[in-house]
């Protein structure tokens, strides 16, 4: 699970900054010539295919640690939890299946709303500097006009941030990347990834649904 998370925590970032060019006031040009390069570069595809399948097996794991760690447990809580190096009693830690459950249900709808539009819906293209491109800064705009949408975006990231938060000094923990020294610095690494990647997300619909 640590080494599939932290190769999604690395996709996330890819993500964001390929999708931060739809902050750009240009029509949507910068983000259409993206999307078409990352949808048809043959490397890219592949990282993509690896992409997916890190994705369920992500899940797949999770379910599994899940069941397990219930039936470990039993119906009883912990009456004292045990203090390790990663703070194991908060509300990310204690919920973290539950967490990646609504990250799951996000990128189902995510999915089905870009990225099958993209490969087997009715795109409109767009022609700049004589190639032609799938215009799906349209799509963006019009699902960012819905304030659903919108605000299932905000409530995903918010969830995505306290699964991040933990998820990135847990992983560091379960590897055995352990020290006084640097336990501290991984935390704080975990926070800052765990705090900008969900806000630099949740800012593109907010930027489309209140200021465009
Ligand atoms: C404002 C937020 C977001 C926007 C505008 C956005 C946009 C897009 C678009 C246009 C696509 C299809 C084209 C492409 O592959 O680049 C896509 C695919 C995808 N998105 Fe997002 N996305 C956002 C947030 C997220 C988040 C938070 C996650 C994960 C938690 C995510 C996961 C994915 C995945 C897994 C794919 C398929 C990628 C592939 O085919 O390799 N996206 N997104």
């Amino acid at each position: 699970m640590s080494l599939t998370g932290l190769f999604l925590v690395l996709f996330l970032v890819v993500h964001l900054a390929g999708n931060l060019q739809l902050l750009l006031d240009d029509g949507g040009e910068a983000f259409n010539v993206y999307t078409k390069k990352m949808t048809t570069s043959p490397i890219i595809k592949v990282i993509s295919y690896g992409n997916y399948f890190f994705i369920l097996l992500h899940a797949f794991q999770g379910i599994l640690l899940y069941f397990k760690n219930r039936k470990a447990r039993g119906s009883e809580a912990y009456a004292v939890k045990v203090t390790k190096a990663v703070n194991t009693n908060s509300f990310a830690a204690s919920n973290m299946a539950w967490l990646g459950l609504l990250i799951l249900v996000f990128l189902g709808i995510h999915m089905g709303d870009f990225w099958y539009q993209m490969k087997w819906g009715e795109v409109p293209t767009v022609v700049y500097h004589g190639d032609t491109y799938e215009n799906l800064y349209l799509k963006v705009e019009a699902s960012f006009s819905n304030i659903w949408i919108v605000l299932f975006y905000c409530l995903s990231m918010l969830g995505l941030a306290f699964h991040l938060t933990h998820g990135f000094q847990s992983a560091f923990q379960s590897l055995g990347l352990n020290h006084p020294k640097y336990s501290p610095f991984i935390r704080g690494v975990g926070k800052v990834i765990g705090v900008i990647i969900p806000i630099g997300f949740a800012i593109i619909p907010l930027y489309y649904f209140f200021l465009k």
